[in-house]
């Protein structure tokens, strides 16, 4: 089959879906290519801290039902070091902003119920997906779907495939620059059917390593322990797990860490990755496909959305008045925010992370630092104005 669409997007992202979803808002077509079912997008747990800009734009384009019944709103988070827990008031120090625990696969979920309730097309399991000629003005899609060969025809290309897909490694060689780092270590993290045992996050600094409390409901615990980055999961029974963290998140004034049943387990790897630039010809990357961040800042989804609002807007430019300015200057924008928010995620995994080969100098750097953090105004206003979210260009 041989199909026609204004852009096609490779990934049915929160990156892929929101930009289908703005670009149907100004009237653009699109169509989704995913190479999952929808059952498995829907379901993968990821994600959950949503920065104020992220909320704002999905209230205001109409798919913040849920997130607004279900989201819980957060003023403040917890540093937690030495035993003791440091409040950070993020809504006074950056005028009445907030973030909120609301997880990637729900806004995953409102964004293809939007789509497919306005008549967008997303297909589901689209096998061998590949693209071409995006070095002139049509490029194209190819795939396999229930093993028949498609081809769609577009304008431009979006590449929201993530870090693993195949639209960064379809560009020519010599076109991109990448700039990474690999950290060495990872997080292992559990859901748990557990009440949250604080109101607020908690990113815990300690000498056995990081470790954060997080939730994703009420009745919803979700929490992360620094492990090693080839960490074997068979040999952390729930029991250890539990053990750990009480150990790690321990603090004085009678706190205790609510257990429950554990219902997902999982290593996530930690890196910094970031090309450049985000686009060639009529191909535009956008999302984890061409940066990917540590998730110690909780930046992930939040970028992602980022870039798609920036492109969204250039493809909305170009299609309402044939300029190509913003599409021109799309990997620009972008890239500015990008590396601001690498640093925040580098330096926040830095401060809270014990690192192999490290020495006792190290250590009292990472806990003045935390006390700095803790007790000047300025210092807490750059971490909260960088936690809920920095101003989109
Ligand atoms: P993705 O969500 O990766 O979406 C890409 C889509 O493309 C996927 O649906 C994929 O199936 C599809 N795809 C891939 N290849 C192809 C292909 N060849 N053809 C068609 N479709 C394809 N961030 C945080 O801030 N906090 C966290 O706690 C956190 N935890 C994470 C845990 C894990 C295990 C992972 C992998 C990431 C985590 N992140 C976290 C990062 C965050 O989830 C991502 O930044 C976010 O998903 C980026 O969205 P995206 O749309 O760019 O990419
Ligand atoms: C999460 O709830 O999954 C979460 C929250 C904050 C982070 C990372 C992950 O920094």
């Amino acid at each position: 089959m041989n199909h026609r669409t204004q852009v096609g997007i490779v990934g049915a992202g929160p990156a892929g879906l929101m930009l289908s979803h703005l670009l149907h808002l100004a009237g653009i077509e699109s169509v989704v290519l995913e190479a999952r079912s929808r059952r498995y997008v829907e379901e993968r747990v990821r994600a959950g801290l949503l920065e104020q800009g992220t909320v704002n734009l999905l209230k205001e384009t109409g798919v913040g039902e849920r997130l607004t019944r279900l989201g819980l709103t957060h003023h403040g988070l917890e540093l937690r070091f030495g035993g003791r827990g440091h409040r950070i008031d993020l809504s006074g120090l950056t005028g009445g902003s907030t973030v909120t625990i609301y997880a990637q696969h729900e806004v995953v979920k409102d964004l293809i119920a939007a789509r497919l309730g306005a008549g967008g097309q997303i297909v589901f399991e689209a096998d061998d997906v590949s693209v071409h000629d995006f070095d002139g003005p049509t490029p194209k899609i190819r795939y396999r779907k229930d093993g028949d060969a498609s081809e769609l025809s577009c304008d431009f290309i979006a590449g929201c495939d993530g870090f693993h897909g195949v639209c960064r490694p379809a560009i020519p060689s010599g076109v991109l620059t990448m700039y990474d780092r690999i950290y060495p270590f990872a997080w292992l993290g559990i859901l748990a059917e557990a009440r949250p045992s604080s109101d607020e996050l908690i990113y815990a600094y300690h000498e056995r390593g990081f470790a954060l409390h997080s939730m994703r409901s009420p009745t919803i615990t979700r929490l992360y322990l620094q492990c090693a980055p080839d960490e074997n999961l068979g040999q952390w029974p729930d029991e250890r797990i539990w053990d750990e963290l009480e150990l790690r998140l321990a603090a004085d004034k009678g706190w205790k860490l609510n257990r429950g049943a554990v219902i997902q387990k999982g290593i996530t790897e930690m890196r910094s990755f970031v090309v450049e630039p985000m686009q060639t010809g009529t191909l535009f990357l956008a999302g984890d496909a061409a940066h990917i961040v540590p998730p110690t800042g909780a930046k992930g989804l939040n970028l992602a959305i980022a870039d798609v609002r920036v492109l969204a807007r250039a493809l909305t430019d170009y299609y309402r008045s044939s300029n190509r300015e913003l599409l021109t200057k799309y990997s620009g924008i972008c890239l500015r925010r990008v590396w601001k928010v690498q640093r925040f995620s580098w330096w926040m995994t830095s401060m809270l992370h014990r690192f192999t080969g490290e020495n006792a100098f190290d250590q009292r750097r990472q806990l003045a630092e935390l006390d700095y953090v803790t007790t000047s105004r300025a210092a807490a206003q750059t971490l909260a104005e960088n936690y809920v979210g920095l101003p989109i260009e």
